[in-house]
């Protein structure tokens, strides 16, 4: 299983860190079959998998839940676990009592948060404690009331520059990663190289230092449309969808279960049973 230095090591050397979402048992073990570097439960469980417009609604119960499964299904892979809305906003305090149950209950073996400003001194502390964390900025989906929207960040040049500083801050902090959201291509690359910890990107273009992407959206799996930074390498909602009809109609006209699918007693038993 790679760790936190790892991470670095591979920036260092210009390898890739594949990030992929998982959310439960089969995902989780899929993600480890497939060789990701490093599973991430996202907090988008809440849309892909709960069904909520957003991420707000998640709560610390949903992602240890979560995040228990997944453990279950890839003991051999690094897990990161997004700390959900307003949970480290508070106090220190609830920061480190929330993120230690996404390690001591749960399994992760980090925390993610999004932002900069006053969850700077947040993730100061958590690196303290011992709880490794991945930064998140760009588009901030737990901030999407503030954003108006789920927009490309970092377009002009005031926000570029804040950027930049804000991804130094969090490097400064301690913090082991940082995932950077929905910027343009050009942005990305800069702050890459204006720190040493590994920039995971989503919808932030080629040149960073690794990738991450939602299990649904890869598979085309329970959703319609997909972001136009999404790869989706294959479409397997039609087959669930073709699945579950061929059974339907199976049962219905009596061709489900055959012969082959049913279980048999004795003969000797069905005479002492009917005499
Ligand atoms: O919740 C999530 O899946 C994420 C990734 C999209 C980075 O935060
Ligand atoms: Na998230």
């Amino acid at each position: 299983m790679k760790q936190t230095t790892d991470f670095l090591k591979m920036k260092e050397n210009g390898e890739k860190v594949v990030m992929l979402t998982a959310y439960d048992f089969p995902s989780a073990k899929q993600a480890e079959q497939g060789g990701v570097d490093v599973i991430l439960v996202g907090d988008s469980l809440g849309m892909v998998v709960l069904g909520y417009d957003s991420t707000i609604p998640v709560t610390m119960e949903d992602m240890i839940h979560h995040t228990k499964a997944v453990k279950r299904g890839a003991k051999d892979t690094f897990i990161v676990t997004d700390l959900p809305f307003l949970t480290y906003h508070l106090s220190i305090k609830d920061t480190l009592i929330n993120a230690g149950r996404l390690l001591q209950e749960a399994g992760a073996h980090a925390v993610k948060l999004e932002g900069a400003d006053e969850v700077v001194e947040k993730i100061a502390a958590l690196t303290k404690a011992g709880i490794p964390v991945c930064g998140h900025l760009g588009l901030t989906p737990q901030s999407v009331g503030v954003l108006g929207g789920y927009k490309v960040q970092g377009k002009d040049a005031t926000a570029a520059k804040k950027l930049i500083e804000d991804a130094k801050t969090i490097e400064e902090s301690g913090a082991f990663a940082l995932v950077l959201e929905c910027v343009p291509k050009q942005l990305a690359e800069e702050v890459a190289s204006s720190i040493s910890i590994p920039v995971i990107g989503i919808g932030a273009g080629l040149y960073v230092d690794g990738q991450v992407l939602v299990y649904h959206d890869i598979l085309g799996y329970g959703v319609d449309r997909v972001p136009k930074f999404v790869k989706q390498y294959h479409a397997v909602n039609p087959f669930m969808i073709e699945s579950i009809q061929a059974y339907a109609s199976d049962v219905k006209n009596k061709q489900f279960p055959e012969d082959r699918h049913s279980f048999t007693m004795k003969e000797e038993e069905l005479k002492v049973l009917y005499g």
